[in-house]
């Protein structure tokens, strides 16, 4: 079996990490991958958004499967050419990546099937936008660019010299290129944030556990948003109540409405969501796995992944099993160039990798890395390495995520030091967890042993 994952940040390398131990002992390939994923994977240099290059790849080399990892090759509709070759791929077409590609369709979609979501506006002129926003009398907004832009395409606006300062910047300077043609400006939220990813086929989901991501550059989250700055999982303060909660209010609608809306979808779908007062609404929904969330579902994922991709790619995820997860803490940290999420410094070497990988239970994804012609390994982007580790809990892995941190050197590193601090802060609080109500058990009750955690796949009925 020849499996093809498609990217080269960390999420491939632990996309291509957990693929290559499966014990249908595949042969992964990594376009283009990274010095990380060229340890578990061949790299072969074709770009992710090289469309037609990847096709010529898959036509040559004869996938089995191929996994694409990031949002520009499915916007780009590298799922769409591939499924008309006759090649099996996981991962929607574009039609389906429109849903992140686009936050208004998004929007748009979200409203017409009345999945909760923040109350929102669209405009296309800069003028008409700033008009709007200096008539706000409620404060904070939130302005974001239309399209893709990594992440960093959201700015909370206190004022309206702020939010007109974040117009100017995306609609007319342009600092996010064609993101910000069009922006959204909605309501800002209030609650605790998360994200939940299913796997889906566009009939059966299969829900993964949860991950907490981190989003903002500084500890106590604080300055710009980032891709993500680190991970902890599973998720406590995510009880099952709520969880059955965001599956019910948001998940399920979700796929239904691509059934109505006839997407077919196989692949990730990824929502981003804010727990409010009034219960889970959506921010955002993303059409691929997360990054840094993939470093920490495959540490803790114990069955083989690759079946279920395969399952979800041919539309049988209804006959896969259900999938086992370690009742263990994964907590994983981001170790990022100077200037992320601005401009980073490159090029820096890398040291310290191996003294990293021999703290107990940890290992490292490689997300920005090059090999030189004389063989060091460089910086080469912003997030250039997420460091993971499993513990008995949260403390234990976290202790082990930041040992193995502080093992690796490179000019300009630095990290939050903060990743998972949220969790033991409210062990802190909260000792024992309140059983939810309507409920068999509590929600540390111990788990089965055969299918802890997750959910297995379910069919969804419209
Ligand atoms: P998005 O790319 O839409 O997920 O937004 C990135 C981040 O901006 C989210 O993770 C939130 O932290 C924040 N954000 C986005 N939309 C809202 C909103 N309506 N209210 C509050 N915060 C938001
Ligand atoms: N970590 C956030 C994302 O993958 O979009």
């Amino acid at each position: 079996m020849k499996v093809l994952v498609v990217g080269s940040g960390g999420r491939e390398h632990a996309l291509a990490w957990k693929i290559a131990r499966s014990p249908l002992a595949p042969e992964v390939v990594c376009a283009p991958g990274n010095v990380g994923t060229a340890q578990v994977a061949r790299n072969v240099a074709v770009k992710a958004t090289d469309i037609d290059g990847l096709l010529a790849l898959a036509q040559k080399e004869k996938f089995d499967l191929v996994v694409i990892g990031p949002e520009d090759p499915l916007v780009l509709g590298l799922a769409d050419k591939l499924r008309a070759a006759n090649i099996r791929v996981f991962g929607p077409g574009a039609a389906g990546a429109r849903l992140e590609g686009s936050k208004v369709y998004a929007k748009e979609v979200l409203d017409r099937h009345r999945i909760p979501t923040a109350a929102w506006r669209k405009f296309d002129r800069s003028g008409v936008a700033k008009s709007y926003l200096e008539s706000c009398t409620q404060w904070p907004q939130v302005v974001k660019a239309e399209g893709l832009a990594s992440g960093k395409g959201v700015f909370i606006v206190h004022d309206a010299k702020e939010a007109c300062a974040a117009v100017d910047a995306v609609m007319e300077k342009r600092t996010l290129g064609a993101a910000g043609l069009r922006i959204v400006v909605e309501e800002c939220l209030v609650g605790e944030e998360a994200s939940c990813l299913s796997i889906t086929d566009g009939e059966t989901i299969l829900i993964l556990e949860p991950v907490m991501d981190h989003k903002q550059v500084g500890e106590g989250d604080t300055g710009p948003n980032t891709g993500g700055m680190g991970v902890f999982s599973p998720v406590p303060s995510l009880t099952k109540r709520i969880q059955k909660q965001v599956e019910q209010r948001v998940v399920v609608p979700s796929v239904h409405a691509l059934r109505r809306e006839e997407i077919p979808f196989r692949g990730v779908l990824y929502a981003g969501l804010m727990m409010t007062e009034a219960g889970p609404r959506v921010l955002e929904f993303n059409t691929r796995f997360g990054d840094p969330e993939t470093q920490a579902f495959v540490r803790r994922l114990k069955s083989d992944l690759l079946p279920v991709l395969i399952a979800a790619a041919d539309g049988k995820l209804g006959e896969t099993e259900a999938v086992e997860w370690d009742e263990r803490v994964c907590v994983g940290v981001v170790a990022a160039a100077e200037g992320y999420p601005g401009v980073v410094r490159t090029g820096d070497p890398i040291d310290g990798l191996e003294a990293a990988e021999q703290v107990p239970e940890v290992v490292v994804f490689h997300a920005a890395t090059q090999r030189t012609p004389k063989g060091d390994i460089v910086t080469a982007g912003g997030r250039v390495l997420c460091i993971t580790a499993m513990g008995k809990d949260i403390d234990e892995a976290r202790q082990r995520a930041y040992e193995a941190y502080d093992r690796v050197q490179w000019q300009g590193k630095f990290c939050r030091r903060d990743i998972g601090k949220r969790e033991t802060a409210r062990r802190e609080r909260t000792p024992e967890p309140l059983p939810p109500p309507q409920e068999s058990g509590p929600d540390d009750a111990p788990r089965r042993p055969t299918r802890p955690g997750g959910v297995g796949p379910r069919r969804t009925q419209p």
